[in-house]
């Protein structure tokens, strides 16, 4: 057996269709964000794809209380949260999410894709006859987590509160149900119809499952996602967040009633079976939830910021699908293209987009996806338009000319 050739096989498929992914080796430097030291290229660029929306992973007071609490309890959890690694950071951080999202509880995970995964793939798998209705566009962990669960799925269309009720009608009244979606996809930027989602809940007695990973330190008075600025919070079931995005650290959790947290705390495997966070890890996200309750500049910033991209795209009429969110994509539709695009960003003008093709997005979706954010100036944001221009001129011509 050559099991490396199998690999590779394998891997060949990927570069022939052009879905091989590349990472940039890029070094953050903390004070310097949203610039990073490019290692291929071997100099500072400007980055515009990171989902540190907001800076947080460089804020001050982020920074000191990771440093204040590493010292005071060293670098591990040491254990998983069930034997001796629940720090006293965990137990406050849970106390802060719970209070963020109006919730009597909330749960720590290593990760937000673990929360989704846990969470949905315990509640589903553990309820009897439980079917969950999933949005079509719900990210990979909301969707693996289900498949675990080997509960009925039944996946409804984007955003589609018709094809979603027919879908419920259809169900028997008494089994348990779990509508799962995201508030602000991803991709495409595009926000859910909650209040009409929790009002087809409401009607026919299902559970609401709502990942604000996209949303949560960015919408909201307090930071609380996209459900807190609609006042919807309360309605919600179960509200996902991420702590990696706009809160700049890492670690996922849910916030929902104390019997749910202690349902999935007792029977979710990949909660139990694994160390807990890293107490200065905790501390860091603790203190950036703070933060962005308290202050609202970040926000602010990153408003003016989008707002000031999709002003000087429009102007040089480059296309971006508008939207109410953050997320500003623009549309190439060319895979090799936007290959091309972003490495010429890259290598002529020191701005990084990530290209986004196949199977992140539908093949002729292909796309560079901006995250402006509140330490991309507007003179930042100029140059970079700038250079877009530049090099749209030249892919327009090159399609003209059929090349
Ligand atoms: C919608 C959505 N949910 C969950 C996750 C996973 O969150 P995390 O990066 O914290 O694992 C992501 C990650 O990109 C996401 O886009």
């Amino acid at each position: 057996m050559n099991y490396d050739q199998m690999f590779q096989e394998a891997l060949d498929g990927l570069h022939a269709d052009g879905s091989y992914r590349y990472f940039a080796d890029l070094e953050r430097r903390a004070g310097r964000f949203p610039k990073a030291f490019h290692h291929g290229l071997g100099q500072e660029v400007t980055v515009w794809c990171s989902n540190d929306y907001l800076g947080m992973g460089q804020n001050k007071a982020v920074l000191d209380a990771m440093h204040a609490a590493l010292d005071e309890t060293g670098a591990g959890a040491g254990g998983t949260r069930n034997i001796s690694g629940t720090n006293h950071y965990h137990v406050e951080l849970e106390k802060e999410l719970a209070a963020l999202h109006g919730k009597e509880a909330a749960l720590l995970f290593n990760s937000g894709y673990l929360s989704n995964w846990v969470t949905l793939g315990t509640i589903a798998g553990r309820l009897k006859e439980c079917v969950v209705l999933s949005d079509a566009l719900n990210h990979a962990s909301m969707i693996e987590g289900i498949r675990h669960s080997r509960a009925e799925k039944q996946i409804f269309r984007h955003n589609d509160v018709e094809d979603l009720e027919r879908r419920l009608q259809a169900l028997p009244a008494d089994v348990p149900k779990i509508i799962a979606f995201e508030s602000v996809y991803s991709m495409d930027g595009d926000i859910a119809p909650i209040e009409a989602f929790c009002d087809l809940a409401d009607r026919y007695g299902a559970m609401t499952y709502l990942d604000e990973v996209h949303a949560v330190g960015m919408y909201g008075e307090q930071g609380g996602g996209i459900a807190e600025k609609l006042g919807l919070s309360h309605r919600l079931t179960i509200i996902e967040g991420t702590l990696g995005k706009g809160f700049g650290v890492v670690g996922g959790y849910i916030a929902a009633s104390a019997p749910l947290c202690d349902f999935v705390r007792s029977f979710g495997s990949g909660f139990i079976f694994s160390t807990a966070l890293p107490p200065m890890i905790a501390a860091g996200a603790l203190a950036s939830v703070r933060y962005l309750r308290d202050n609202a500049a970040e926000r602010e910033g990153q408003q003016h910021a989008v707002a000031h991209l999709r002003a000087a795209l429009d102007a040089k009429s480059i296309p971006h699908v508008g939207n109410p969110s953050h997320i500003v994509p623009v549309m190439v539709g060319d895979a090799q293209l936007c290959r091309e695009l972003s490495d010429a960003l890259l290598r002529r003008f020191g701005h990084y987009i990530q290209p986004i093709n196949y199977p992140t997005v539908p093949r002729g979706t292909e796309r560079l996806r901006i995250t402006p954010g509140p330490l991309h100036d507007d003179g930042m944001i100029d140059e970079l338009v700038e250079a877009l221009d530049t090099l749209w001129r030249e892919y327009q011509l090159r399609r003209t000319n059929g090349l």
